[in-house]
């Protein structure tokens, strides 16, 4: 089946070719000579899932996928979009130390697609091009942790106080919404795919050389007291080149409460996938 996957992608005209691996005792030779490595794998959420049930599933998934990684891929940018993203990517981040091959300028997490979500929402409800926005979103990737700072939205715009609660809730639950909606057949598939490629593409840029490639990602960060924290980013060929400490200046008054408010859930989150890697050593 793989195979007529590949082969139906190989028929699109773009410069990229496909080649197809099944299994695990094809993970190695998938893995060699790569420069990005995207790992969407694991189960998605159903309705009634808890973040536990989640996390036991994934984050075992994730750990096997990673040491795998480190043995073959360790120069490779890591896109991590198999969740709970707030605790997947420090269980990624311990097994790359654990293996002693841990850069913390190439490990990610993917949030691109609470930006498309908060860019799209937000111009909907503006009635702006679409094209032309962009809002930055830091925090997490679930639920509260996830904080759209609406009042840095670009072009400039001004939101009542009932649009920003109304967007930023929107924003932060767009998640959920889907995998009600989709009633058990899983969480967004088709908007994620959309987010990841765009990642992808940005960061194959950066190790192309451009000098002027910026993406939030979930990354090992100091702008707060967390040691994970999605903000936007500078790309480059080594990975995450610098911080945007200014955009977490001159938060507005909601935003600067809901900064503290998600800072315990996605502490814990950071903690728990840090123990769950100790804790089989
Ligand atoms: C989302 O934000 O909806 C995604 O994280 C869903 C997923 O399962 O990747």
């Amino acid at each position: 089946m793989l195979k007529g996957i590949a082969a139906d992608l190989n028929h699109c005209n773009t410069p990229a070719r496909v080649l197809d691996f099944t299994g695990e005792s094809e993970l190695e030779s998938s893995l060699k000579g790569v420069d990005v490595v995207v790992i969407p794998a694991g189960i998605p959420q159903k309705p009634g899932m808890t973040c536990d049930d989640l996390f036991n599933v994934n984050a075992n998934i994730v750990r096997s996928l990673m040491e795998a990684v480190a043995d073959n891929a360790p120069d490779a940018f890591i896109h991590i979009i198999s969740n709970p993203v707030n605790s997947t990517v420090p269980v990624a981040a311990e097994v790359l130390k654990q293996k002693g091959v841990y850069d913390p300028r190439r490990l990610f997490g993917v949030t691109t697609l609470d930006v498309v979500r908060a860019s799209t929402f937000v111009a909907q409800k503006k009635n702006l091009k679409l094209i032309d926005v962009s809002v930055p979103v830091i925090g997490g990737h679930a639920g509260i942790t996830i904080l759209p700072l609406l009042s840095k939205t670009r072009p400039s715009v001004t939101f009542t106080d009932g649009e920003v609660e109304e967007l930023t809730v929107r924003i932060q639950n767009a998640g959920m919404e889907l995998v009600e909606g989709k009633a058990g057949a899983g969480s967004a598939t088709l908007s994620m795919a959309y987010a990841a490629a765009r990642f992808v593409e940005s960061s194959l840029r950066a190790l192309d050389g451009d000098g002027d490639v910026y993406e939030c990602s979930f990354v090992q960060s100091d702008l707060t007291e967390l040691p994970f924290f999605a903000s936007r980013v500078k790309l480059s060929r080594k990975g995450v080149e610098a911080m945007i400490p200014s955009d977490l200046q001159g938060l507005t008054d909601y935003e600067a409460k809901a900064l503290e408010a998600l800072k315990p859930e996605l502490k814990a989150c950071i903690e728990k996938g840090v123990s769950f890697v100790h804790k089989q050593t």
